[in-house]
Formats: structure tokens, sequence, C-alpha cells
């Protein structure tokens, strides 16, 4: 019987409505030559639908997406639609609702990619963030008093729960078993922050345990992000809290050149849910409707989404059309020095893919 695969695809906005088709011509190609099949459900939710309906996905939004087995996201957001309201009308209740507590982020040179640090070749840059995606800086726990006067007070509460943060390093240790380095760095701050990051350290230092096989360090944030830059070739795989991981993952795929190209996935590692595939960048509305972006982000989270439905092979091949690429003279999108547009990316990818 052949395995089949159910995706549900939502292109949003801007240049999502652009990239997401490329990544689905490299998709059929990668089902054929693989031999499973998709079943794609389309949904056009986006800030569009927020102006005629009032909403970003319709009241059953989500239990219509459980239906999938997962999630290709393009982009959301649009001028003229606040981007909280997009964002929470849309990406966050689907974050949330379907517990896609790991938010991943390869960050790797490819080649033919200017990496901004000097110097750096794709030997050097190769490594994953792995952020806590529902817990932690980001709790809603807190308030305001005494508004307006003199004594007038904001606080905000951290919440690390056992489950939360056990989870999140969990599978940081399993992803990193998976890597040939087998190393897993902890993103903390317990000289300043005295009660959480202990704790993050203390479930870190006992999920090691479980890990004999792998090697791990740790560095508070402030100096992590200096070796981000001036040492990429120290890392394999990164795990850090809600916020941590927050700016470790906008500064992971800087690091690794083009905004274009980066892709990133939301998983709820059990499968309870669907999970979430989406480039690193938004929407790009200076760019957008004139078919020149760069649809190699989308197309990379595409590989990661095979990858999680156990279309592993599939996956890897399409990362390796995507170097084959860019290694050799195929077409270039402007973002890379070429002149191509968005669909002779994607062609050429799929026609990669495609060949024997
Ligand atoms: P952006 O990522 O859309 O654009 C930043 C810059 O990078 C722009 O100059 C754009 O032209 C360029 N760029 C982005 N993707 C590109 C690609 N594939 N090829 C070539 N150039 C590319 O970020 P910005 O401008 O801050 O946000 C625009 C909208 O997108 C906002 O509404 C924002 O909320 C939303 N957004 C949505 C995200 C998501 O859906 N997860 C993530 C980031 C932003
Ligand atoms: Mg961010």
């Amino acid at each position: 019987m052949t395995r089949t695969h159910r995706i549900a695809v939502l292109p949003g906005d801007g240049i999502g409505k652009e990239t997401v088709p490329e990544s689905l011509k490299v998709l059929d190609a990668a089902a054929r030559r693989f031999g499973f099949d998709l079943t794609l459900t389309h949904y056009d939710w986006s800030c569009e639908t927020y102006r005629q309906t009032g909403r970003m996905m319709p009241a059953d939004g989500l239990d219509q997406l459980a239906q999938s087995d997962s999630i290709l996201l393009g982009a959301v957001g649009w001028p003229g639609v606040a981007d909280h309201v997009s964002l929470w009308g849309l990406l966050i209740p689907i974050r949330r609702g379907f517990d896609q507590y790991a938010n991943v982020r390869p960050c790797k040179l490819m080649p033919g990619v200017r990496t901004p640090l000097a110097d750096r070749t794709e030997a050097d840059i190769d490594f994953y963030v792995v952020r806590e995606n529902t817990e932690g800086e980001y709790s809603a726990v807190g308030g305001r008093m005494f508004e307006g006067t003199d004594r007038e007070f904001v606080t905000q509460q951290s919440v690390f729960t056992r489950q939360g943060t056990d989870r999140i390093l969990k599978y940081a240790f399993n992803l990193a078993m998976t890597r040939p380095k087998k190393h897993v760095t902890s993103a903390t701050k317990s000289n300043g922050i005295i009660h959480t990051m202990p704790y993050w350290d203390e479930r870190f230092a006992a999920m090691a345990q479980q890990y004999p096989d792998v090697r791990t360090d740790q560095y508070h944030i402030d100096i992590l992000c200096a070796h981000f830059v001036q040492h990429p070739d120290w890392f394999d795989v990164v795990v850090g809290s809600n916020l941590f991981g927050d700016i470790l993952s906008d500064l992971g795929p800087a690091v690794a050149g083009s905004i274009g190209i980066a892709p990133s996935a939301n998983i709820n590692p059990e499968r309870r849910f669907p999970s979430m595939f989406e480039p690193v960048h938004g929407s790009a509305p200076d760019i957008a409707g004139k078919f020149i972006c760069n649809p190699i982000g989308q197309i990379w989270s595409a590989a990661l989404m095979l990858e999680h439905l156990g279309e592993a092979e599939a996956g890897r091949t399409i990362v390796a059309a995507i170097e084959t690429l860019l290694r050799e003279s195929g077409p270039k999108t402007r973002d890379m020095g070429g002149q191509a547009g968005t669909a002779d990316v994607g062609t050429a990818i799929a026609e990669l893919v495609a060949a024997r």
C-alpha cells in the first residue's frame, strides 16, 4: 500500500502565495520519485480573510487543520491589519492549540551563500537552534496595579514547569543523537536570573545523565550570542527557553546568510497534533507580487516536513538539490545576486529532485 500523507496548505499573505506553489512542485517531484502520496487541502486564510470576515480563520479552523498530518505555511501578515491581530488570529492559535512546543531552526551555511562572518565556510556553520515554544518567559501571568499613579507597577512572571522543561531538553538531546557530533549546548542565565535558570540548569544536567553519548556544555545567553558570531563552529544543537531561543533563532539563521533560504519547524514531537513547517521570513510586502522572491526557505521547510513524516530520504534529497543548485550555476533570485524569478528556482530544484 502506498504511504499517504495529508497536508494542510496555507500560503497566507504576500510572498507566501509565491513561495508555497514552488514548494508544492518540489514535493510533487519527491512524491513521484520516492513513491508516496500527498493529499493536499488548500486554505486561503490570510489578512484578506480577516478583511472580509473579521477573522483570520473560521471558528472551527483548528478542527479543520487537525484532520491533516502536517501543515505547510507560507507567511502571515500584511499592511492594514495589525501584526498582533494576524499573528494571534492564526499562527499563535496553531502553535499553542497543537502544542507545537519545539521550534526548530537549522542554521547551515549553504554553498554559494555569503555569510556576514568573515572567513567562514560551509564547514564552520551547521547547527540547530531548538526553542521552547509554549511557556517560560512568554507567560500571561502578571499584571498592572495602581495604574496612572505614583505607585504604578507591573509584573510579568516566568513559568518553567518540569514537564515543559524536560520535554524540550529531551527533544534537543534526541536531535543531537541523530547528528555526527552529538553535542548539546544549553542557553542559560543562572548568574542573574536566580530561580528559573538554576532550575533549567538542574534539569539540563539531569537529562544529560540519560544521554551518556552526548557531549554537553552551557553558556550564559549574553556570551553565547557573542560565540555565535565569533565561534559558530562550536555548535551542533543549541537549546534555549522561549525568550533565549527566540533571540538565538533569529541570530542563528542570520549568521548562515540570506533570510530567503532559512527554514523552520514547529513540532509536536508526540504527534498528537499536526506539526507546522514555515520559512523564517515573513510576507515581504516590499517585493510581493513581483515573483522575484527566493522560494528556497519554503522548499527547505517542506523538506523538514517530509523528514518529520518519515520520508527522510526524500527530505535529504531536497536539501541536496538545493545545495546542488546553489553550488553550481543554477538560477538564483536577486537576494542571492542572480536575476531569476521565483518559479525558475522552484522548477530547477524540482527537476533536480526528479532526476535519478
Ligand atoms: P520579512 O521577512 O517579510 O521581510 C524582511 C526583508 O527581507 C524584506 O526586505 C524582504 O523583501 C526580504 N525578504 C524576506 N523574504 C524574502 C525572500 N524569500 N526572498 C527575498 N527577499 C526576502 O519581514 P518584515 O518586513 O519585518 O515583515 C513583513 C510582514 O511579515 C509583517 O506583517 C510581519 O508580521 C510578517 N512576518 C510573518 C512571519 C511569519 O509568518 N512567521 C515572520 C516574520 C514576519
Ligand atoms: Mg523572533
